[in-house]
């Protein structure tokens, strides 16, 4: 996919490395392929392992503030895991591609959005902004079939103007939080028979809510297991 971002090259801010799995590399990209030729095939010493344990930092991502003032929330390993897991555990597949517009800093898009897309092995569409008037042509012209919402997204869609042909699309799957009910059975309506997947989570909470019993307007409610699991806080981080 090397050529996919030759044009956009010379416009990347500093500091931004590329590597790529190939021989020869445009010039500013760095071979994978060559420093490994030249690597010791020795195994790597465990103190050398940049992970240990599951519990160390992932990376810090920005919280609009559930617990209190927006702030950088710790992720560990463990639970970018535990998020990327769940566009497979509403039932995306390989198959699907999933249109991703909401903003990559927060954990909804990055850890659920690209750590499924990843975890998976399904394809990606981005859109740097959200844009109302242009999703469904987005959708169609990407062949979408699942895409994420969040709080309002999905009362902008329906606020727009009414086009022919709405339901001439491929998407059969809605993932994210904040649909009200009412917004939810007019978006069906509207738009045709898209699931719509709704669950709970804060990036800074200890537990997840999943929609499965298929009742408008629910966010879903946790199972049985988070009952009985010693599971501590932080473990579970979806949104
Ligand atoms: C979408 O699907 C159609 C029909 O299967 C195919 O011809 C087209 O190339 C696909 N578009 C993309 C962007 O993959
Ligand atoms: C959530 O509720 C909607 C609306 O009834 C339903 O169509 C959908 O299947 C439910 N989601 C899941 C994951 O069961």
């Amino acid at each position: 996919f090397l050529e996919t971002i030759e044009d956009i090259l010379p416009r990347l801010p500093e500091g931004i490395s590329i590597w790529a799995m190939k021989d020869s590399v445009p010039q500013g990209i760095i071979s994978l392929k060559e420093k490994l030729s030249t690597a010791s095939d020795c195994h790597v010493p465990r103190s050398h392992h940049a992970i240990s344990n599951t519990k160390t930092p992932y990376l810090y991502i920005f919280t609009s503030g559930t617990t209190g003032l927006p702030k950088a929330a710790m992720i560990c390993h463990l639970a970018a895991m535990k998020s990327s897991t769940g566009l497979w555990a509403f039932g995306c597949t390989p198959d699907d591609i999933i249109y991703i517009t909401l903003p990559l800093y927060h954990s909804a898009a990055s850890l659920v959005g690209i750590g499924g897309c990843i975890e998976l092995g399904a394809t990606c569409v981005l859109r740097k902004k959200f844009s109302a008037s242009q999703f469904w042509n987005d959708c169609r012209k990407y062949n979408v079939t699942v895409f994420q919402y969040i709080g309002e997204l999905c009362r902008y869609l329906c606020k727009q103007p009414k086009r022919e042909g709405e339901k001439d699309h491929r998407v059969r799957l809605a993932i994210g939080n904040g649909a009200r009910s009412d917004v939810w059975r007019e978006f069906l309506d509207r738009f045709g028979n898209i699931k719509m997947c709704e669950f709970y989570g804060a990036t800074e909470g200890n537990i997840n809510f999943m929609n499965h019993t298929g009742k408008i307007g629910s966010v879903g409610r946790a199972t049985f297991f988070h009952k009985v699991s010693t599971i501590k806080k932080r473990d579970i981080e979806i949104c």
